[in-house]
């Protein structure tokens, strides 16, 4: 099969032909139709995650995928042949096992939930790790309605699911983007103002627009020194989070903020939940350009140089 992978941990990803994977006894075979492009994926294929991860090479890149199940082992009674399945395969050591092949071996760790029959292929793979990252912030910042919600990388794969979210509960959020077509699109998901961080101040902008602070920061894109400042947007109280590992929790805490540093997780509750909303046209999943497998590369470099809403890859 034609695959995305890492071969070995001193050379970037590339597209090469692996042997066609075995069926777990305990596992199915998706033949993947789509595949979406994350945060982790653009590190993974460039091999650095080799420092901090087990590498079982060949590495195949990729978390979400959106397929057909074209196998079932004999110790799996949840799908069927001929299922069409959204997939999330987690970062768990030893990396080897990827959705950016034509094939997937999908195991018991792999999170597996039906496609809805209305939602695209491309639309369903850019779910898993995006939706997930998303809600698990706005859970993790309780936002409720009456808050006032500042969405840092609102125009992103995450934030452009997280300020629907956010808005269905019936707050009023602040979102970045560019003026022009991506501060459209930020406020046609719900936001009520933007703010163009490419041309002002963030931090000053909000100071002054909202003076008391505002309830609720979700931070998708400060780290170090960078986050100081939105942090500080939030009153005495509020809450924060953040999918950079930039929150001190303990420091915040001292003014009564509650901080997460979140770690999306996909369950099969989660995506089936947000695939529903998906497929109900209740949440919007914007796909921004679908490459081939054999562009995966190009994917990377456009996810690298800015989104807006989310990158997929599509199979033959
Ligand atoms: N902890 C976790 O579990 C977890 C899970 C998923 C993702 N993540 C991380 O969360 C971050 C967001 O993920 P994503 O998938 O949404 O990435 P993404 O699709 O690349 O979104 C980032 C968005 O932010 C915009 N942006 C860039 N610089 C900005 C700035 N200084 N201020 C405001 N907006 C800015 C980009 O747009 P333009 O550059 O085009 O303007 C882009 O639309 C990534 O760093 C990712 O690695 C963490």
């Amino acid at each position: 099969m034609k695959a995305y992978a890492l071969t070995a941990a001193d050379k970037p990803a590339a597209l090469v032909d692996l042997p066609d994977p075995e069926l777990p006894a305990d596992g199915v075979l998706i033949r993947v139709r789509a595949a979406s492009v994350n945060g982790i994926d653009l590190f993974e294929a460039n091999g650095y995650l080799v420092p901090m991860i087990p590498h079982d090479f060949p590495v195949v890149v990729g978390r979400d995928a959106a397929g057909v199940v074209e196998a079932v082992g004999s110790g799996r009674t949840d799908v069927a042949v001929g299922d069409e399945v959204i997939a999330f395969v987690p970062a768990m050591p030893p990396l080897h096992v990827g959705t950016w092949a034509e094939i997937l071996a999908a195991g018991p760790q792999v999170v597996l939930t039906p496609k809805p029959t209305g939602l695209s292929f491309e639309a369903a793979a850019a779910i898993p790790l995006a939706g997930a990252t998303a809600l698990d912030s706005v859970d993790a910042a309780a936002v409720s309605a009456g808050d006032t919600v500042l969405i840092i990388g609102a125009t992103g794969g995450v934030g452009s699911i997280a300020v629907q979210l956010a808005a269905a509960r019936g707050v009023t959020v602040i979102g970045t983007a560019r003026d022009g077509d991506d501060a459209a699109f930020v406020r046609s998901l719900g936001a009520t103002e933007t703010i163009d961080y490419s041309a002002v101040d963030v931090a000053a902008a909000v100071a002054a627009r909202f003076p008391g602070g505002v309830d609720v920061l979700l931070d998708f894109i400060n780290r170090g020194e960078a986050f100081g400042p939105m942090a500080s947007l939030v009153h005495d109280g509020g809450r924060i989070a953040t999918t950079m590992g930039a929150a001190d929790a303990d420091v915040l805490a001292a003014r009564g903020v509650a901080a997460t540093n979140v770690m999306g997780s996909p369950t099969p509750e989660k995506v089936a939940d947000l695939a529903a909303r998906a497929a109900a046209g209740t949440l919007r999943i914007e796909v921004q350009q679908a490459f081939v497998l054999g562009d995966a590369a190009s994917a990377l470099g456009a996810f690298a140089a800015g989104t807006r809403g989310k990158l997929v890859l599509t199979f033959e």
